[in-house]
């Protein structure tokens, strides 16, 4: 190549890679993300880029002017990535600022955790006790590990008392038992309370038997005495429609059959009109009518004189539900095992 053209050759290139950096420069100042300033890079600097395609002419110069344009070229090339550098940290903070701005915390917004929820028979126990308590009834407690006496003795059960294998139970190696149902409390209550009172007693009970649809070894009860000067049956229907009636939220027929339990005299089996035929008769009632809930009766004289009391001077009432019975007839569950069978699908429908 001509020396004059050569000149004029290489100051086109210097020229070229002037404009390149200012090119860049220019563009730079345009670019919002990442991905664009990334694609400005390799258009430029890259293998296939602009200043590539630049250097290629530099074959065609003088060894000097060749040496002079490379070196520019290296030059320019640093000061480019120096400006890309920059732009690059100034996107990455841009996007961060961006981010932020978008997230937002809540104080006030309620952490989304699992909730569980009280077991149905707690819940249904926790109701009964407002309705009772609603009518001046104290809930009371008493220990699952009773004395005989307690549980039989007390409650007019005699040593030799047929009624006595009416129950099966658990006896612990020195002597005491479960407690085979909650009336033990009607002693404890009797022991503490001053008459008159009023008591209810939920809790759990034990029974060493075979389990089916409507039998557990162990299951709730909720235990009631009423203690006054003059108490009859009457009083007794009153506090049970009244309950009934507020749990089962409609108006409840009751009526009474006898019934036979050592500590009440006289003693009944409380029935309910059935719930879901209105007393017409379906397969819940076997066609009676009547669902068999609950017993009950007034006091017998000798539990009242084992509580330490006058029996010419006070007569109660009590009466023995079935906790899990009334969640049953309430819900429509139809096998009692459900309950302590831990299946969280049975559960989770309460
Ligand atoms: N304790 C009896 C049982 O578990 C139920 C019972 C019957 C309780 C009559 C009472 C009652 O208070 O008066 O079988």
């Amino acid at each position: 190549m001509e020396k004059a053209f050569q000149t004029l050759f290489a100051m086109s290139i210097f020229k070229q890679i002037e404009d390149l950096k200012n090119k860049a420069e220019e563009q730079i100042q345009k670019i919002q993300t990442q991905t664009e300033l990334d694609q400005l890079h390799s258009s430029i600097l890259g293998k296939k880029g602009e200043l590539t395609s630049i250097l290629k002419g530099l074959k065609d110069l003088s060894d000097q002017e060749r040496r002079e344009a490379g070196s520019a070229a290296n030059e320019t090339r640093k000061e480019m990535d120096l400006l890309f550098g920059n732009a690059k940290k100034q996107i990455e903070s841009l996007e961060i600022q961006q981010r932020i701005s978008k997230e937002k915390y809540d104080a006030l917004k309620p952490i989304e955790t699992a909730q569980g929820h009280l077991h149905p028979v707690t819940a249904v126990q926790y109701q009964v006790e407002d309705i009772f308590s609603s009518m001046g009834f104290r809930v009371m407690d008493g220990p699952e590990v009773e004395t005989d006496d307690n549980n039989f003795g007390k409650l007019n059960f005699s040593e030799d008392h047929p009624a006595r294998d009416m129950q099966d139970t658990f006896w612990t190696e020195d002597g005491n038992l479960l407690r085979t149902h909650t009336s033990s409390v009607q002693v404890r209550a009797m022991e503490k309370l001053s008459p008159p009172f009023r008591i209810i007693a939920p809790g759990r009970v034990f029974r060493y038997e075979e389990t089916d649809a409507s039998h557990e070894n162990t299951f709730y009860q909720v235990e009631g005495m009423l203690i006054d000067r003059v108490v009859s049956v009457s009083n007794l229907i009153y506090i049970m429609k009244t309950f009934l009636s507020a749990f089962f939220e409609r108006d409840v027929k009751v009526r009474l059959r006898p019934g036979y339990f050592p500590f009440v005299e006289p003693g009944f089996e409380l029935d309910i009109h059935c719930l879901l035929c209105s007393g017409k008769g379906c397969p819940v009632c076997k066609q009676s009518g009547w669902l068999e809930l609950l017993p009950c009766g007034l006091v017998h004289p000798n539990v009242i004189r084992a509580g330490g009391m006058d029996p010419s001077e006070w007569q109660g009432f009590a009466f023995g539900m079935g906790l899990m019975r009334l969640v049953m007839m309430k819900y429509s569950i139809e096998d009692i095992r459900h309950f302590l069978s831990g299946n969280l699908r049975f559960l989770k429908q309460f």
